[in-house]
């Protein structure tokens, strides 16, 4: 099996850094991330339908995801004109107080930085000429390393309960020996790692019981460390 083509982007890759303008001000990338978790998302165009909704659902969730040391950053292919403009509007529309950066990329250098473009097929273009999709979520961890990736398309919005959902999937595998099964939410039963041995989840997990010998489901005491 061949590699990936350099610098195409996969889970696990070093989330690539970049300086841009945004409509909080210059930023450099990691900088702004530090060594927080870190959702990037994008937008191909402002004063869309679908990417209104879905900045205005964001803005409302920030403190969810600032309560996860979260930073979120959008992404629209515009300037940082257009930018204020069009936050003014989410605001209006959404009821939302909108203050996490968006970056300007009217070159798209870094849509296609982060492989946003659809690449597949050049006339894919709405009927401004706007190149589908950048319609991308990225959440990169505090070391740079990117734990998800979706592609959306313009149809469709995006679901913020899903991105909080994932990031609390991670944050819980991060610290306990654990994976999360489909529709898992805090507080349901998670899945034993299978690198746990019987023994050591004895101990790790007293309560954990075996469904089959490869799926083995526990409660997560919230003071299980
Ligand atoms: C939107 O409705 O947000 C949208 C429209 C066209 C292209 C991409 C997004």
């Amino acid at each position: 099996m061949s590699a990936p083509p350099a610098g195409t982007l996969r889970l696990g890759s070093t989330a690539p850094n970049f300086q841009a303008d945004t409509s909080n001000g210059p930023i450099d990338f990691h900088e702004y991330l530090g060594n927080s978790w870190g959702i990037l998302f994008s937008h191909p165009d402002d004063f869309t339908p679908v990417c209104t909704t879905e900045l205005g659902a964001f803005a409302k969730l920030e403190p969810e995801f600032a309560k996860r040391d979260v930073k979120l950053i959008g992404l629209s292919a515009n300037s940082t004109d257009s930018h204020k403009e069009w936050i003014k509007d989410i605001d209006e529309v959404s009821g939302s107080k909108l203050s996490f950066p968006i970056i300007a990329d009217p070159t798209r250098k870094i849509s296609h930085l982060y492989d946003m473009v659809d690449y597949q097929d050049t006339t894919n273009v709405d009927s401004k000429g706007v190149a589908f999709t950048i319609r991308s979520v990225f959440i990169i961890d505090p070391k740079k390393t990117i734990r998800l990736i979706l592609s959306y398309p313009a149809s469709t919005g995006r679901n913020t309960a899903e991105v909080l959902r994932v990031i609390d999937s991670l944050q819980t595998g991060d610290k306990h020996r654990i994976t999360t099964p489909i529709n898992w939410t805090p507080g349901d039963d998670v899945i034993v790692h299978p690198s746990v041995s019987n023994d050591e989840a004895k101990t790790l997990f007293p309560k954990f019981k075996i469904i089959k010998p490869y799926l083995r489901l526990t409660p997560l005491e919230v003071n299980n460390n």
